[in-house]
Formats: structure tokens, sequence, C-alpha cells
């Protein structure tokens, strides 16, 4: 009789925001891996899990009922490993030689790297140095090249459009402006489907920067033909508008507050939007912030479909030895690509797809 093969242990992350839909993929990891005779672990924390040797066995019952749970059992974090500097520009040692070593110590054949734009230049470059690195995309913002769709974007577009409809209610009644600030950091794609699906009268993106005054004319026209309330949707990133109130104020750059990606931390552009347009307008103008809302609780089941399709293609693409490989959704089909093609630039909204959502601004 031949020797039984080894078994394959593969090490599952999480890294980068929370997002619906990271249970369902892990899970559909664990299934499809144990049925593949794999030795699954969880990897705590995102990348800080590797170097803190922070891990949990996973086995069919410890994924029982996760399938509709948000955020991820495995905890996440923003954790950069070959990180060189701090946030104040300070050189901190890279992780890089202590990564390799526990990885080697423990003996993964594999890491699956579930993460968003920011995660995914981690696996790459985790990959350039040896690691066996698959990438799964994940984000709210549905801004990865590659893939059609991420999973969590249905769920917060669905929370969003919930926010819009009953914020419509509340305009009506009093003859208000009401803003809501979605999520969206580079890209505006919730802003768009959610705003469309909501029936908004101005939708603002990161990618196409509006002048304050053409906002406050569109909210005139409706005004003028006796509509007494408008909707109006920005995403966090239409950093634009913040430019154009304070162009020669210097101090807007003092207090900005960075995450450990070394980004600068968002939210709040809705009510710099409010004071303004009440100020130029005269119309009573209100903004919501859905904040951490939209990216928390239960997905859809689409994204716990769509987390599940990726997670068992996961399994596929360990045997088949696919390092430095990202799935990714095309058309209706799952297939695998580059993860350096999904991080060369970023999914934006395209002009013909904004221009379109213009028949509405009236
Ligand atoms: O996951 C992406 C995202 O949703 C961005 O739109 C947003 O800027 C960011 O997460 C905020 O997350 P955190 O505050 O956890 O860094």
């Amino acid at each position: 009789m031949p020797d039984k093969a080894p078994n394959t242990k593969v090490g599952i992350l999480t890294s980068g925001g929370d997002c619906p839909g990271l249970n369902a993929v892990i899970r559909a990891i664990v299934r499809a891996g144990c049925g593949s005779n794999f030795d699954v672990v969880g990897i705590y924390d995102g990348w800080k899990g590797i170097i803190k040797e922070n891990y949990v066995k996973l086995n069919t019952k410890a994924v029982a009922g996760i399938v509709n749970r948000g955020g991820t059992i495995l905890g996440t974090s923003r954790f950069n490993p070959f990180q060189e500097e701090d946030e104040n520009g300070n050189k901190i040692p890279s992780c890089e030689e202590l990564l390799l070593k526990n990885i080697k110590k423990e003996g993964f054949d594999a890491i699956v790297s579930i993460g968003g734009e920011g995660s995914m230049h981690i696996a790459q470059k985790a990959h350039e140095i040896g690691v066996n690195v698959i990438g799964v995309p994940k984000t709210i913002d549905n801004d990865i090249s590659g893939t059609d769709v991420t999973f969590g974007f249905d769920t917060a577009v669905s929370i969003a459009t919930e926010a819009i409809d009953r914020l419509h209610t509340t305009a009506e009644s009093h003859h208000r402006v009401m803003i809501l600030e979605v999520m969206g950091r580079h890209t505006g794609w919730i802003a768009l489907h959610s705003g469309i699906s909501g029936g908004a009268d101005v939708i603002l993106l990161p990618e196409f920067p509006m002048k304050i005054d053409e906002v406050v004319a569109i909210l005139k026209r409706r005004f003028d033909k006796g509509k007494l309330f408008s909707i109006v949707v920005v995403a966090e990133g239409a950093e634009y508008i913040e430019k154009e109130i304070y162009s020669s104020n210097e101090s807007m750059a003092e207090n900005v507050k960075l995450d450990d990606f070394g980004r600068k931390r968002l939210g709040g552009i809705g009510n710099i939007l409010a004071e303004e347009l009440e100020k130029r307008s005269g119309y009573e103008t209100r903004a919501t912030i859905l904040g951490y809302v939209q990216r928390g609780g239960m997905p859809t089941a689409y994204d716990r479909m769509l987390g599940t399709r990726f997670g068992i293609y996961t399994v596929g693409m360990i045997k088949d030895k696919k390092f430095g490989r990202m799935c990714a959704k095309r058309g209706n089909e799952i297939i695998d690509i580059p993860i350096t093609e999904a991080i060369n630039k970023l999914k934006t909204v395209p002009p013909e797809m904004y221009e379109s959502a213009k028949v509405f601004f009236n």
C-alpha cells in the first residue's frame, strides 16, 4: 500500500475592513477543504495573526451556523507586515523575515487572503517573497479590478437604498434637502447603485467632480417645479467638495487621521456639504452619515452565494497550486486572474454609467 499523501495545510485570513459574506467564504473553504483532506487553520486578525502565531483549527463544527453572520469569525486588521514607516514617517522594522519564518514553522502550504484592494497589495508582496498566496476579493466598495463584483457590495447597496427610502418620507414631510453620505473611498459604486435604486435627485461620486453651484441649480429647478424636498447621495470620498469650499484654507490639512494602511480616515463630507448647500440655496438641509451600518450585520442571499462560490473555487485553486492569483466573477463564471491584474488600477464607475444616472438629476 502506498503511503497516504500528506495533508495540505491551508491558512485562511481576513484582512482590511470587514464585509458581509466573509463568513460564507470561510465556511465554504473549510467544508470543501475538509472534503479534500485539507488541514484548515484560521489565522486571527489578518496578517498580524501570522506574526503573533495566533491560530485556530477550523473544521465543519467550527463553521456551523455562520453563513448568515456578518463580520468575520477570524477577526480582521489593516496590519501590513511589509510596512516600513509609521504614520509619522519614522522607520519601523519590517516583519518580512518573521512572516516567512512563522509560515515555515507552521507548515502552511497555502495562505488564503480574503481582502480588499489594500490587502491585495500585501498578498502580492507576500507572493513575490515566496509565500503561496491565493487572493479572494472582498469589499463593500466594489472597486477591485478584474472581477465584475465583490461580495459585500450587494448588502451595502441594499442597506443604503433602504436608508434613502426612509429619508424620502421625512424629507417630504419637512420640505427639506436630505443628504445621505455612504462609503466609497475612491469610487462611487455604492452611491450610484443606491442613489438610482432609491430615486435620489443628485448623486455625487469621487470620480466625477460636480460644482456645488450645479447641485444648488438642480435643487432650485426641483423647488421651482413644486418639488419641495430633495435627496442628495454623496460618497465619502468626494473630496473635491471640501477642496472647493476650503480652497484657500490651509487648516483643512490639519488633524488628518490615518488608518493602518496609511490612508486618510474618511467620513463627514455630508455634513460639510449640508452646511454649504443650505448657505447657498437657502433650503433647510440635513445630513445623515450611514457609516458602519452599511457593512455590518447579515449578508444578503446574493453575497452569501457569491462568497460560497468564491470559497469553493479557492479550494480548486489550492489543489492546482494557482498561487499569486485571485478568484473573480466574470459574467456568471468564477475564474482566476493574477493578483497583479486586480491591483494595477481601481475599478471606477464608467463615465457612461454616471451620464445615464444624470437623467434623474432634475
Ligand atoms: O472597506 C472599505 C471601506 O468601507 C471604505 O469605504 C471606508 O473608507 C473604510 O472601509 C472605512 O473603514 P475603517 O474605518 O474600518 O478603516
